[in-house]
């Protein structure tokens, strides 16, 4: 979806330079542009094309590929499935998220808990013996975090909490994520909804350190 609304603005954006480059006659520039490919094939040859649309189908390929990746988030060093999980196990958030509501911290799950199902469901699958390696060589999993804000501000989830406030409301739908995609919060994230809600607005006090 993104992609499809940054294609269409740079074609805008193409149409309209064309226009003014043009002053107002767009077929100019198609004719100068023929004309200059016309002058290329004389000068070059049919090998500068070949080289061209390698070139072209290289960058869809990177694109088509790539692309995919960078909707779904960072690859984990065990593909943890919230989907799974949180979403068709329905495991409780609070069970691996336990200090959400206490602590500036609410902490990825430590492995123990994961062992807490995995000594005994797929115990052999390749990914949960990773598991057990963490585990008895003590290692904390190397999660890699994909929730940011920036360094100055401070964020304690109790408050929100306690407002019941739905995880989704921050974090997007969760329960249908196989890889979180994360996001790096901007501070107008939190005031639209503190103005909605009629919470503090009084940031430089309340949430920067
Ligand atoms: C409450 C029980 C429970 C806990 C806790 C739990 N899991 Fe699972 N996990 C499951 C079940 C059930 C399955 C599905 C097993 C199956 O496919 O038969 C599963 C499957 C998996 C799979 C395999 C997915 C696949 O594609 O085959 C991985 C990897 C996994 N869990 C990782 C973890 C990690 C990492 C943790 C700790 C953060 C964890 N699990 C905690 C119950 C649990
Ligand atoms: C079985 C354990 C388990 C359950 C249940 C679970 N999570 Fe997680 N959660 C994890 C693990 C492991 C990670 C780190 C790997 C990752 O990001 O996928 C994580 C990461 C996250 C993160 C990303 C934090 C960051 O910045 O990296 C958020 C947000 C989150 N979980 C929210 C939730 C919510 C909301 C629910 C309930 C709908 C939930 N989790 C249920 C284990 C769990
Ligand atoms: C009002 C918005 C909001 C709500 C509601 C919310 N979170 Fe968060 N959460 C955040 C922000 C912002 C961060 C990043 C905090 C940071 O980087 O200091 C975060 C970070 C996290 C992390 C990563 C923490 C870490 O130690 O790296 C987890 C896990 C998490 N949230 C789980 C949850 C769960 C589970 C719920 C629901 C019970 C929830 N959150 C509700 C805003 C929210
Ligand atoms: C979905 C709505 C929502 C979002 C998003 C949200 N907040 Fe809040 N926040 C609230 C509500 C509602 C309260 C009031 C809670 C109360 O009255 O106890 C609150 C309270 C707070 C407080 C306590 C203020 C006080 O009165 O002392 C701080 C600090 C805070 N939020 C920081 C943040 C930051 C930082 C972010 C962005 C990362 C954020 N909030 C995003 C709804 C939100």
């Amino acid at each position: 979806m993104e992609i499809l609304i940054t294609a269409i603005s740079l074609l805008g954006l193409l149409t309209v330079a064309i226009l003014i480059g043009t002053k107002g006659h767009p077929t100019r520039f198609f004719t100068a542009f023929g004309e200059s490919i016309r002058l290329i094939w004389i000068n070059r040859g049919p090998l500068f094309w070949v080289a061209a649309c390698v070139v072209l189908v290289l960058g869809f390929l990177f694109f088509y590929y790539a692309s995919p990746a960078t909707r779904v988030g960072a690859a984990q060093p065990i593909p943890f499935s919230h989907r799974l999980h949180a979403g068709h196990k329905a495991i409780d958030c609070r069970f691996c998220h336990s200090y959400v509501a206490r602590s500036h911290h609410p902490g990825l799950p430590a492995v123990e808990k994961c062992l807490f199902c995995h000594n005994y469901i797929i115990a052999n699958h390749p990914e949960i013996r990773k598991e057990h390696d963490y585990f008895n060589t003590n290692t904390p999993t190397p999660w890699i975090k994909v929730f940011y804000l920036p360094e100055h501000v401070l964020f304690n989830h109790q408050r929100h909490i306690l407002k019941d406030i739905a995880c989704e409301a921050c974090h997007g739908e969760v329960r249908e994520m196989d890889r979180l995609k994360g996001e790096r919060f901007k501070m107008g994230f939190c005031i639209e909804c503190h103005r909605e809600k009629k919470a503090n607005l009084d940031c430089w006090l309340a949430c920067h350190s």
